[in-house]
């Protein structure tokens, strides 16, 4: 696994497992729970180490799929992302959400603890009062933020004694400035830079827009032929090239796992990354 690293020591794997619609979306689905489980074990055998996941997912079932399936790793080889949903932005909502993460997913402690959304309604100094908590009671070692525009980041730093280590915002080809969540817009223009600029890893959400990067386009098919490498690789590439951008592809086959994988050990050219950079892929909305 490849790392990307900031100033301060944090350091990140560059691919990890997105766990979204595992064990069920916005409502607990248990049909699956063999099939995914095993998915997250073999996505770890592979040599995923970073699971990303959410209080909010499948509400909490998502979390307690992964606690089955890492029962006998040794948890200092993994790196767990796990979100206090936006609704549980108060001090003690906070804590206990935390709580209830560890808990389903049997861990002593959570590596990058996110608020999953701004809200408005919450002052946001009660909620980073919260992490830092967290953080002094060694249960979180690190904290961060996800769809927040440059202006909240900002302003939940201020408010804060640990540094905010991570912003995740949906960013990829497809996505670029619009995105679909609330407030998260302009992420190319400002977020990115921003981080880059400020010492803060972007986590990439959705990097292949949930398979349209991966239908026909002139410049994928191309770059498809010139590097022997699939357009899921190719979109993951370019995401990962950036300085302080790593990424969570979902999911739960193995085939795809390994295909999303093999975006690491090349590199795209500076001249490829620029020709993607200049290229409208709105045409795969369609
Ligand atoms: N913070 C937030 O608000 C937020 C929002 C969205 C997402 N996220 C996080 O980001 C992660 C990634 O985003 P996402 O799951 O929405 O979208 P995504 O990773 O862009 O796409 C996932 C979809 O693509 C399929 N897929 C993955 N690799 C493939 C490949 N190589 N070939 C063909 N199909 C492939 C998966 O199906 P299979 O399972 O069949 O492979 C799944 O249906 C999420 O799981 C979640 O952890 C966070």
């Amino acid at each position: 696994m490849e790392y990307k690293e900031l100033s301060n020591g944090f350091k990140i794997p560059v691919i990890g497992l997105g766990t979204w619609l595992m064990g069920g979306g916005r409502e607990p689905d248990y049909s699956k729970d063999d099939k995914e489980i095993k998915a997250i074990k073999e996505a770890i055998k592979l040599g995923y180490t970073h699971l990303d996941t959410a209080e909010m997912y499948a509400v909490g079932h998502t979390e307690e799929l992964i606690g089955k399936a890492i029962k006998k790793i040794n948890k200092s080889k993994l790196f767990i992302t796990t979100k206090v949903t936006n609704e549980h932005l108060h001090y003690e909502d906070v804590i206990n959400s935390a709580k209830a993460s560890m808990k389903r997913m049997k861990i002593k402690y959570i590596d990058l603890y996110l608020i999953h959304a701004p809200n408005p309604e919450i002052p946001i100094k009660e909620t980073m009062n919260a992490m830092n908590y967290l953080i002094e009671q060694k249960l979180v070692r690190y904290i961060g933020v996800s769809n927040f525009t440059t202006k909240q980041m900002i302003e939940a730093q201020k408010v804060s004694k640990s540094k905010i280590v991570v912003n995740q915002i949906e960013y990829s080809l497809l996505t670029r400035n619009q995105g679909k969540y609330g407030s998260n817009n302009n992420m190319e223009l400002e977020t990115v830079p921003y981080c880059q600029e400020n010492n803060i890893i972007i986590m990439a959400e959705r990097p292949i827009e949930r398979g349209l990067l991966l239908k026909s386009h002139p410049i994928l098919d191309k770059l498809e032929q010139k590097y022997g490498k699939t357009k899921a690789q190719i979109a993951i590439n370019w995401l990962i090239s950036k300085k302080n951008i790593v990424t969570i592809p979902k999911s739960s086959n193995v085939e795809h796992m390994k295909e999303n994988l093999g975006a690491l050990g090349w590199k795209l050219s500076n001249k490829d990354v620029k020709l993607l950079d200049e290229t409208n892929f709105e045409s795969l909305k369609e």
